[in-house]
């Protein structure tokens, strides 16, 4: 605290300690229960008596301005602080396009929220009950041992290498070539996507996806003001002569696909149709972005070589990855994988935008998954949401008039219902305390009206069973 005392003004100087101290106060430059320096130590501040100062707090004291608790020390009294409240600027006023774009998209704000105590098939998060709480404290420690305070420093864009280094591993064993590839590290896919969206495309630019798709994936390219084509998928994924037929029509800067355990059908495209799509964009020269969010969720059946490994040595495919449906979605860790060209370029664009990732969170991850806990907590997770995927079949086939069931290896279960549009049902469930995903949220062009969501992996099994008898039970209301 400093200010000028003027030896040469008739002004006593008590009062102008007094006066100084005051001014700071109604200003709010001393906050509410702050502490003042001691008498002793204002007086060598300032360099005037310590009882100069002893009756300038007086005065301010008998004036409310300042109290003193015995033993502690002298605060400031919040009763004589005066906030400014003349200015008040309109911000609905001043926000841009781009952030009423935003809010507009936005489903957490605009659908139906969750109450407590309601059964919720919408959020496909996975279980956190069975996150491994104790390998993580060990990962943290294990951590800091190797790494210590630096960890807590600035790091690097591309991300924390011995994690780098262990997904490069994890990519050759998906089957991916690794000549001339890198990785960097991101927040999750949504950011990947983002930066590859960011750093390839410009407004108006068309591009193509499956229809339907991941509803934050059209978000974002609607906000990138990209020109979107959905492409038809039957029950083995992307129909391939509509795809054919859409390229027929112009060229598209980039094509967005989910192979494996599709959101939202949970559809995983099989190794032939992977080839004869992957066939298809090479000829028209369109590249890939692969989202592989949930690569490693199937449930019993085999792992199906993902799109970049299809594309073998060639640097067609952006493939981005995720932990958040495995692991821990709060974490936010994700990855690309692609062309060194297009990854050195990215580690500018994501540096522009946050620096880098977490490297706490990164350490955390690379010391979890080194330790061999991952292998056995997936093992348990398959196992687990693959029964609970079964039996929510089983609850659908037994209790709602469906038309069209898909969902193998992923969190969620996808219907068509029989004649019954899914927003009206929702409406009614919702009264009943039963929330769940309508489907035409994840449609480009031509939204199924029939269609649901219903993601099974943090519901009991009794919740299960009574959310889908409830919806059962509003279906026959139709
Ligand atoms: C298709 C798809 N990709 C990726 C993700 C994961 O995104 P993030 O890693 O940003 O949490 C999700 C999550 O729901 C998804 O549905």
């Amino acid at each position: 605290m400093f200010f000028h005392i003027n030896t040469d003004s008739e002004k006593p100087i008590y009062i102008q300690i007094f006066d100084a101290i005051k001014e700071m106060i109604e200003t709010n430059m001393l906050p509410a229960h702050s502490k003042l320096p001691s008498t002793r130590e204002m007086g060598r501040l300032l360099g005037v008596s310590r009882s100069t100062v002893i009756t300038a707090f007086e005065c301010l004291e008998s004036s409310g301005f300042i109290y003193t608790l015995n033993g502690k020390g002298t605060f400031v009294s919040p009763k004589k602080i005066k906030l400014n409240n003349e200015w008040n600027i309109d911000w609905k006023e001043k926000f841009n396009q781009y952030a009423y774009d935003t809010e507009d998209l936005d489903l957490m704000k605009n659908g139906m929220p969750y109450k407590k105590g309601m059964i919720s098939f919408k959020s496909i998060a996975p279980d956190e009950n069975l996150f491994d709480i104790d390998e993580i404290k060990r990962s943290f420690m294990d951590l800091m041992g190797v790494e210590g305070n630096k960890i807590l420093n600035y790091g690097y864009a591309k991300g924390y290498r011995p994690l780098i280094n262990f997904i490069m591993e994890y990519m050759k064993k998906i089957g991916a070539a690794l000549e001339n590839k890198s990785v960097i590290i991101t927040n999750g896919f949504t950011e990947g996507f983002d930066l590859v969206l960011d750093s390839l495309t410009s407004a108006g630019d068309k591009v193509l996806c499956e229809n339907p798709t991941h509803n934050t994936a059209i978000k974002q390219m609607r906000l990138h003001g990209l020109d979107i084509h959905g492409v038809n998928m039957d029950e083995n994924g992307m129909d391939v002569s509509a795809l054919e037929s859409e390229l027929l029509k112009c060229q598209f800067k980039l094509a967005y696909l989910i192979p494996s355990y599709h959101n939202p059908t949970g559809i995983s495209i099989s190794y032939d149709r992977r080839k004869e799509l992957y066939d298809v964009f090479k000829q028209h020269n369109v590249p890939i972005v692969e989202d592989g969010f949930s690569e490693e969720l199937q449930h019993h059946s085999s792992h199906i070589a993902p799109m970049v490994a299809v594309s073998g040595k060639e640097n067609s495919v952006i493939y981005i990855g995720s932990f958040s449906k495995i692991l821990f979605p709060g974490m936010r860790i994700g990855w690309i994988f692609g062309d060194e060209v297009l990854i050195d370029m990215l580690q500018s664009v994501k540096r522009a935008k946050n620096i880098h990732t977490s490297f706490l969170d990164q350490g955390i991850l690379y010391h979890y998954m080194q330790s061999g806990s991952y292998e056995k907590y997936i093992k348990k997770i398959r196992n687990i949401y693959g029964d609970k995927c079964q039996y929510t079949i089983k609850l659908i086939k037994k209790y709602l008039p469906w038309e069209y069931i898909s969902g193998e290896g992923g969190l969620y279960v996808f219907i068509k219902l029989k004649n019954i549009d899914s927003h009206k049902l929702l409406e009614n469930c919702y009264k009943r305390g039963v929330l769940f995903m309508p489907g035409d949220v994840f449609y480009v062009e031509n939204p199924a009206k029939n269609a649901l969501r219903l993601s099974f992996s943090r519901n009991s099994y009794e919740e299960l069973e009574k959310g889908i008898k409830i919806i059962g039970e509003e279906c026959m209301k139709f």
